[in-house]
């Protein structure tokens, strides 16, 4: 789809959002010609870089992220770029910003905080005082979106001050991946699975994002958060809604937050009491990882007394018509067995069988929605094994693997989002009124947490979490699909 000219203001534009994320996503835009030749993006920091400082830093950094550069290709992108430093508290570097700016005052303006939302409040100041704001602006902010329902709202308040809902994009980079807009796709653009899609059919549902890497250099960030504020509020939680809202109307964006936010609002509270049976929380130990010894958590801290927890596991229920009864499963963890994010909707049994003994176990059908890596979907179900030797039934995929089935490179969930908020598309961001919902779930996990001040339950780094999180499952009759994984 075609874009106007846009100039996009990126503050931390020497920050590792940046440089991993950012511009790596920038060039393959540009490199698919999606960025229009009046383009411009305006990197800002405090750094003091010259021109030619920076453009060797933004080379280096797509020599790092994207494979087989095209010269031709770097050498357009980076004269798009144009490096400004402002010290944000400050004045300083304001105007120059300005005087870019205003040379253009028609174009669409996109202002990215790719900075800690500590910094949310001064910038968006400093936006405003210096008038930058145009009926095309729009801001962009990464989470975390507070720390709890209060400091959201909070920073949400701040944000709103300069700028109108319609144009505050809160980026949930997990909205971008490619797997998880084809649960969209999956449910709405086929007859086959939305009639079976409530509690009549569905037996359970699990979300898994499992990582194999630790907090490594982010600890002193992880710290302050844990596996519920930094997973589960937004990624998971946005996961789950996408599995459960009822149809949207239609694509548009606020029909589709509408359903998700009635997702959000229908979620059981937790209570102390469900807290203890259905919630895990673990902080991995030494362990190994990807074939070498890996330290524990708090050596990775330097110190012993966090309560942090790198590990979640959560049964959520949603209390509405579609899903009461149905729980959904819910966990996520650091220095875990494998790297993978997966969706897993188990039917229900069939009633009756009509074969017999010989046949073997007739395993329930699952959907297996993978978002990484490998991105596919998979529907296991039952056939009989090939042979004359009778009836033995077998569990098989029927399995669509993505990379087969295109032979395209996977985009960057950021390659999306970042054009989505040029062309002012809100569907894939989350709107305030969601992320107050979120916290409103979240809080009291918290609450109960801090009150108890118990200390997370121990995992050895390359396992699948601490033994309780199995239990948890295992309780209910059910297992963790690691079969599907
Ligand atoms: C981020 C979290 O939002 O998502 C990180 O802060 C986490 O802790 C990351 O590692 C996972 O993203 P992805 O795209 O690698 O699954």
């Amino acid at each position: 789809i075609e874009v106007d000219d846009f100039d996009l203001v990126v503050f931390g534009g020497t920050g590792d959002l940046a440089h991993r994320k950012l511009l790596p996503a920038l060039y393959h835009r540009d490199l698919d010609g999606q960025l229009p030749a009046g383009a411009r993006i305006i990197v800002t920091s405090r750094r003091e870089f010259t021109h030619d400082e920076y453009q060797a830093w933004a080379e280096g950094a797509l020599g790092e992220h994207v494979k087989d550069l095209e010269p031709a290709a770097v050498k357009r992108f980076l004269a798009r770029l144009t490096y400004i430093a402002i010290d944000v508290a400050a004045e300083a570097g304001w105007a120059d910003l300005g005087k870019i700016l205003n040379a253009r005052p028609n174009v669409i303006r996109a202002f990215y905080l790719a900075v800690a939302p500590d910094f949310f409040g001064t910038i968006c100041d400093g936006i405003g005082r210096h008038n930058l704001v145009t009926s095309k602006t729009r801001v962009v902010i990464e989470k975390p979106i507070g720390k709890d329902g209060k400091s959201a709202q909070a920073l949400n308040e701040t944000i709103g001050k300069v700028f109108k809902e319609h144009q505050i994009f809160r980026i949930d980079h997990y909205l971008g991946k490619e797997t998880v807009q084809n649960l969209m796709a999956l449910r709405f653009a086929n007859a086959l699975f939305e009639p079976l899609w409530n509690a009549a059919h569905i037996d359970h549902v699990q979300i898994t994002v499992a990582e194999s890497l630790g907090v490594g250099g982010r600890a002193g960030y992880y710290d302050t958060a844990g596996a519920l504020r930094d997973m589960v509020q937004n990624h998971i939680l946005q996961l789950l809604c996408l599995v459960a809202m009822e149809p949207p109307e239609s694509m548009n964006a606020d029909s589709v937050r509408d359903e998700k936010l009635k997702v959000l609002k229908a979620l059981a509270p937790i209570t102390p009491e469900l807290a203890e049976k259905h919630i895990v929380r673990g902080q991995y130990k030494a362990g190994a990882s990807d074939g070498g010894a890996v330290p524990g958590y708090l050596d990775e801290l330097g110190r012993d007394d966090s309560l942090t927890e790198t590990f979640v596991a959560i049964k959520a229920q949603i209390a509405n018509w579609r899903w009461a009864g149905v729980p959904f499963y819910l966990r996520t963890g650091k220095r875990l067995a494998t790297r993978v994010s997966e969706i897993v909707v188990q039917f229900r049994p069939i009633p009756h069988s009509i074969f017999g003994p010989e046949a073997g176990v007739i395993s329930a059908n699952r959907l297996i929605i993978r978002l990484q890596p490998d991105e596919g979907v998979k529907m296991q179900v039952m056939i009989k094994d090939p042979g004359p030797g009778g009836m033995r039934l077998r569990q098989v995929p029927l399995d669509m693997s993505f990379a087969d089935a295109f032979k395209v490179r996977n985009p960057d969930a950021y390659e999306r989002l970042i054009m989505d908020v040029i062309r002012g598309n809100q569907t894939l961001f989350m709107r305030r009124d969601e992320v107050d919902a979120a916290w409103a779930w979240v809080d009291p996990i918290l609450e109960i947490w801090a009150a108890a001040k118990d200390q997370p339950k121990a995992y050895t780094s390359g396992t699948w979490g601490p033994s309780a999180s199995i239990a948890l499952i295992e309780r209910d009759g059910r297992t963790w699909a690691e079969d599907g994984i």
